[in-house]
């Protein structure tokens, strides 16, 4: 078993529509869109327990209640598998069931990423934890890329958000920051701006769905109005952090995939598949 992380508390925001899977995720939650034969959150679950977290906090809403019994035991399909070839297909989500702890509440307005994560506040407490969106699902075989931020929060102590170089046309679909680079690849961040147009972008440097967060994030959420789109952006609550110099932003090693949109979704498919077709 890894060793147990600084970090114990990983946390999902699962409460958003899909609605560009309609009509897929009608009554599926996007989050359980499956990746091969994987859901989105499983691979994210994964990746959080590779960096040694075992408290999965997940904030949903209506119509999600599909992500709280994959995370169970199903009693009467393993009853029907067991000692049949199929058995083995159950024992990854097994192990995540048996190692880790989920718990649950639902965000009950769509308020924006920043009211999501507030809303998991009691499911987190005071202590720092990671955010996952699942809808980027990162690869990595070496090391996954959350437990490359926990090392990183190991030195720094600070909150830490993954960023990729983007094409400088595509900075208003990102939270986008600029800072001063203190390590190759590692920046501590002076702006932080919520999907400017590429006219306004400081960088390219953009964050993707992978955050450490210090718990004081929760009181600055408390007072952060609502921003872009008109609503409450965790990029907005961070730029506070930010200007005590208290966020880094980590150019992560590995390979994201937007599986919030469709050109991602396939290519992610259709990349894993071909590293993994041996074994199906
Ligand atoms: C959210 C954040 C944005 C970040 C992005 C990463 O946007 O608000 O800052 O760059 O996730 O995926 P969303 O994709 O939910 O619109």
């Amino acid at each position: 078993m890894k060793k147990k992380s600084s970090i114990e508390i990983c946390l999902f925001p699962a409460a958003g529509y899909g609605t560009r899977f309609l009509p897929a995720t009608k009554s599926m939650p996007k989050e359980m869109l499956p990746i091969l034969t994987k859901p989105l959150i499983q691979y994210g679950v994964e990746e959080a327990m590779s960096a040694g977290m075992h408290t999965m906090a997940i904030v949903t809403g209506r119509g999600k209640r599909a992500i709280e019994d994959h995370f169970d035991i199903s009693y009467e399909l393993e009853h029907q598998i067991k000692g049949t070839s199929k058995e083995k297909m159950l024992a990854d989500i097994r192990y995540i069931i048996d190692k880790c702890t989920f718990s649950y509440t639902r965000q009950k307005e769509m308020k924006g990423l920043g009211h999501a994560i507030l809303t998991g506040q009691p499911l987190v407490g005071h202590e720092p934890f990671a955010v996952i969106l699942a809808d980027d699902l990162c690869v990595n075989e070496a090391e996954g890329v959350l437990a490359q931020m926990v090392k990183l929060y190991e030195t720094y102590q600070c909150s830490i958000v993954a960023i990729e170089e983007i094409d400088p046309e595509q900075t208003d679909k990102y939270g986008v920051i600029a800072g001063v680079e203190i390590e190759p690849g590692i920046y501590r961040v002076s702006t932080m701006v919520e999907k400017p147009s590429p006219a306004d972008a400081p960088t390219n440097l953009a964050i993707i769905g992978r955050y450490i967060l210090t718990p004081d994030i929760f009181d600055i959420l408390q007072q952060t109005k609502p921003g872009k789109g008109g609503e409450i952006q965790i990029t907005d609550a961070l730029m506070e952090q930010a200007l005590q110099g208290k966020v880094i932003a980590y150019k992560f090693r590995g390979k994201r995939y937007d599986c919030g949109s469709i050109d991602g979704y396939v290519q992610a498919t259709v990349e894993l598949y071909n590293e993994m077709k041996d074994a199906y």
